[in-house]
């Protein structure tokens, strides 16, 4: 018998993921019209398809728990949507726009990261079955593997340049330079 505290724990969390999920399908297609890059726009566009993909697995590990998940807003994502709306708005297309929407997607991965990795680690010590664990890693996978190609269209490769590095020739001079 699992401790009764952390499953409830683990079931909070798993709807909290849930509501994070369904606020960015929402979200991100307003942030790949607005992206002008095109790497920047597919890699978006691959990830709204595979966030749709994490809402099914979240419903999944609760359909093996027998659970039904407890209506419940993200509010930490909901904060992070909120500033990513704050910093895109009044931006003309542009590599800074793409920097700042890159900055944002960044931190809803991180946060997404740190969640899954808990739910992993609590899934992992209240024994419960396998499937529920893989459900989770593939999902954490998909994040990792998202956050990295962020990172990479940002800074660029060996034989491309970032957009950073665009968006630090192409904006106003900085002050005092
Ligand atoms: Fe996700």
């Amino acid at each position: 018998m699992h401790n009764q505290d952390l499953y409830q724990l683990f079931m909070d969390e798993l709807a909290d993921m849930q509501s994070a999920e369904n606020q960015i399908v929402a979200s991100l297609p307003k942030l790949i019209k607005l992206a002008s890059f095109s790497e920047l726009k597919e890699s978006l566009s691959k990830h709204l398809e595979e966030t749709n993909n994490q809402v099914k697995r979240i419903q999944q590990i609760f359909s093996l728990l027998d659970e039904e998940p407890e209506e419940k807003t993200c509010e930490a994502m909901k904060g992070l949507l909120e500033e990513a709306d704050e910093i895109v708005k009044n931006k003309t297309k542009s590599p800074t726009l793409d920097a700042a929407i890159i900055s944002a997607a960044q931190k809803v991965e991180h946060y997404e990261i740190a969640s899954y990795g808990t739910l992993k680690s609590f899934a992992k010590y209240l024994d419960l079955d396998s499937e529920i664990i893989a459900l989770i890693q593939e999902t954490l996978d998909e994040e990792g593997a998202a956050d990295k190609k962020l990172t990479k269209i940002a800074e660029g490769t060996a034989f491309s340049s970032g957009i950073n590095k665009e968006a630090a020739q192409s904006g106003r001079t900085a002050k005092n330079k």
